[in-house]
This record gives structure tokens, sequence and C-alpha cells, in this order.
């Protein structure tokens, strides 16, 4: 999901995807407590801080799925059908969805993310390494329903959502996402998805309060990003990133905490801030096996097959359609 509207990071003009993020803004400032949605982090800037993050020795969620992915690769291809149609919900760095490509015989992938500008390129690149593939990119928000493209309506589906975005999701949403992807993928579809797992609280303290201080820019990132694309006038030092577990909601969350009084303006309007007040940035849940099968099962998918890696840090889970 994650390096999106990299072509909106350099669209200054006050264009429909502009006014959506100005009104969102608007309104999430306004409640009590302030918020802003995670999906506006990823701009260029911001998408590139979260492949950083990718990479830290705390953030284990990428290396963990990655390894999962490879231990089990003979396992995952034994599910997916001849002639099937890879279809993945978002499309970020393509290292998790080639070891798919190289291991299981597809015979089209149809990458779905809303960066238009950013699929074609993922998806030229995808054409030249193999050749044999099809590749039907969708430009849409896949969060929303959206239809595939007819040259894979007959073909067997398998989703494909990695990295835990499901994580970013509240609970109703991941159901519901669920829910619209079955209905997408249709009868017998297969669906390959990773979700992180709940662990020791220090394990994951530091995996969103890295040292190098990565994280913290990428929170920061999305008033850097009202800033510039919506002529607001935040100061970005008087906030500090915070990352804390939730442990009754089974979430990490991260904040921006105004280090003093201060007042911000954002397309005329005026946002007042108490020293320590929080805006909430981003939820991710962390699921147990338990509780992620129970969700499935609620959101007409059957599990098939459950895999952790070595650590039990990361889960990743083959399901198939309910009837
Ligand atoms: C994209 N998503 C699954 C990441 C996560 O771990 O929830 C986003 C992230 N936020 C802070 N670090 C990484």
């Amino acid at each position: 999901m994650n390096v999106h509207a990299a072509a909106l990071a350099k669209a200054h003009r006050f264009d429909e995807q502009t006014s959506a993020f100005g009104r969102d803004v608007i309104d999430d400032l306004s409640q009590h407590p302030k918020r802003l949605s995670p999906k506006y982090f990823y701009d260029a800037a911001g998408s590139e801080l979260f492949e950083q993050i990718t990479l830290l020795p705390e953030y284990y969620p990428t290396r963990s799925e990655l390894s999962i992915l490879l231990d089990r690769r003979s396992a995952i291809s034994a599910i997916v059908p001849d002639g099937a149609a890879l279809v993945e919900f978002g499309a970020g760095a393509t290292t998790k969805v080639r070891l798919l490509l190289n291991e299981c015989g597809f015979d089209a992938y149809v990458p779905v993310d809303i960066s238009g500008d950013f699929l074609k390129a993922q998806a030229d690149a995808l054409r030249k390494d193999f050749p044999g593939l099809a590749v039907y990119p969708v430009a849409a928000d896949f969060t929303a329903p959206f239809t595939l493209p007819d040259a894979v309506g007959a073909m067997p589906k398998v989703g494909f959502f990695p990295g835990s975005t499901l994580g970013n999701f509240e609970p109703h949403e991941a159901c519901g996402f669920l829910r619209s992807a079955r209905d997408i993928l249709g009868q017998g579809a297969q669906m390959v998805i990773g979700v992180d797992l709940e662990k020791d609280e220090r394990v994951l303290y530091e995996a969103y309060n890295d040292k190098a201080g990565v994280t913290a820019r990428f929170n920061l990132n999305v008033l850097h990003r009202i800033n510039s694309e919506l002529g607001g006038n935040f100061d970005l030092s008087a906030f500090r990133h915070r990352a804390i577990y939730n442990r009754e909601r089974h979430r990490i969350e991260m904040h921006l905490i105004s280090r003093r009084a201060q007042t911000a303006r954002v397309l005329g309007r005026s946002f007042s801030f108490r020293a320590g007040e929080t805006i909430h940035t981003e939820n991710s849940y962390k699921y147990s096996l338990e509780r992620f099968i129970a969700l499935a099962r609620g959101s007409g998918w059957t599990p098939r097959e459950s895999w952790t890696d070595s650590a039990g840090m990361f889960s990743v889970h083959a399901l198939v359609a309910s009837d």
C-alpha cells in the first residue's frame, strides 16, 4: 500500500485529491481529541521514509514477513491454481510480490493502487522482468469497491495483502475490507495476507520509537505535507513524535504531541493546541492468530493455513472465499 501519491507530492495545484485532503484535515483537526488519517503519510517523502523504516533494525515486520514468504514458498505455491491472476491490494516495494511471481507461476498480475503514475512505473518494470506475465494495473482506492479488468474475469484469483496494512484499519474497517475483497475476487478465490502479531510490549515500543528517529520524521511529515500542499503554517519543531502500546485495544498508537501552547492555521482556519495536547495520527493493530482467524471467518473467508516466522513475530495466512 505504501508508495502512494508520488504524483501528488509534485502537484501543488488544488485538485480533487488535494481538496479531499483539505476537507479531511479540517474535519480531523476539529475533533476532540484531534486526529489525522494515516493515509496522508504517503506522499513521495513519506513513502521514502516508510521504505527506510522497513530497513530499521527495530522494525521487524518486513523482515519477518519476507522470511515467512521465502520459507513457505512451496506451500503457498501449492494453493495457487493453474492459470491464476494475482491481485495485489496496494502496490509498494515489489520485493514480496516478485517472490510470489517467481515461485507460483501466475499468468497475470493486477496491482491496485491509488497512484496511477506509480502503478505504471511498477507495471513497466515487472513486464520487463517477467516477459510471460500479463500485467493489468488498476488505479483505484482499494478500500472501496472496484472492478477487475475483463481480461482476468475468467481466471482463478489469488488476492495478496502483505505488510500488515490490515492493522492500520479499525477492526470494523478490517472486516469491511475483507468482505469487499471477497466480493471483488469472487467465488473460489484465495487470499494471502500478512498480519502482525501481539508480542512483548518492549519489542513493539522499540519498533515504533526507533533510535535513529526515522519513525518520528515519518510521523511529522504529515504536518510538512499540510504546510506544503494546503498552505498550513505548522511549526514542526513544536511537535514531537510519541508511539505507545495500548494493551486493552491491542494497538500501537502514534501521536504528535504539542510541545507548547500554540496556534496553527490551515486553509484559513485556526487550530489551537494546549502544551501536551495530542494529534492521534495512526493505529497499528496487532492480532493473535485466534483473533485474526475469527475476523477472517466473520468476513467471508475460511482460513486454510497460517504460518509464522521462527520467533513468532509475524503471521501470513492463506484464506479461501467462503461459499
Ligand atoms: C504500513 N503499516 C503497516 C505500518 C505499520 O507498522 O503499521 C506503518 C508504520 N507506522 C509506523 N511505522 C510503520
